[in-house]
């Protein structure tokens, strides 16, 4: 997991590298292309900055194209730094093409959003962050199915308990059980 580091994200407009501070004004001056060639809803869920929109819309109608001119109008008019938006997907290849298309729009002046991911990227990214309240540290390694198998095979082994009466997988299914009550192995 990549370190934890905000100072991609320039702080205050005004301390916006030249590079940003002058593509923005160019920008300005010949208005936002992102805004080119969207149809009114687009534009009404681009333009409307303040407070919750819901774009409702079918397959393939222009959803993602709004939402990332939406990001891309956020940063040009400079409500907000490309750290101060939280952007989740769902799937990977759906924060890939989000990427993608902001850093089309945006070309190479605008570093790469911290905040823009999958839920689960980012739950990780502010769960490395605050490892320290639930008692660990902020590099702690993610086990996958298997390797919780494999790993609760060697302890069993190990405390010479007997894995017939208690199989890995049960010990898994209890510990998941557990750790969704939020249980801590002291409170057991
Ligand atoms: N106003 C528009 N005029 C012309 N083409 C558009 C417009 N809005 C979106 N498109 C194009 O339509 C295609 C689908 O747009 P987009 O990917 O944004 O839709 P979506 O609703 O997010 O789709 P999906 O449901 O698959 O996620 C893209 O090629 C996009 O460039
Ligand atoms: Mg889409």
């Amino acid at each position: 997991m990549c370190p934890i580091d905000d100072s991609d994200a320039f702080e205050t407009a005004a301390e916006a590298p030249l590079s940003v501070r002058a593509s923005v004004g160019a920008m300005a001056a010949r208005s936002a292309p992102y805004l080119d060639g969207l149809n009114p809803s687009q534009r009404q869920a681009v333009e409307t900055l303040d407070g919750p929109v819901l774009m409702l819309a079918g397959a393939g109608t222009g959803k993602t194209r709004a939402l990332t001119a939406r990001i891309a109008h956020l940063l040009f008019t400079g409500a907000a730094r490309p750290n101060e938006i939280l952007a989740v997907t769902f799937t990977n290849k759906a924060a890939r093409e989000m990427k993608e298309r902001v850093g089309r729009i945006m070309g190479e002046t605008v570093e790469g959003m911290p905040w823009l991911g999958t839920f689960h990227a980012i739950c990780v990214r502010l769960l490395r962050r605050h490892a320290e309240l639930v008692g660990l540290k902020s590099n702690f390694t993610i086990l996958d199915t298997d390797d919780q198998i494999r790993l609760l095979k060697q302890l069993i082994a190990s405390a010479n308990i007997d894995e017939k009466r208690w199989p890995a997988r049960q010990l898994a299914g209890l510990i998941d059980h557990w750790k969704n009550r939020a249980w801590t192995p002291e409170a057991r």
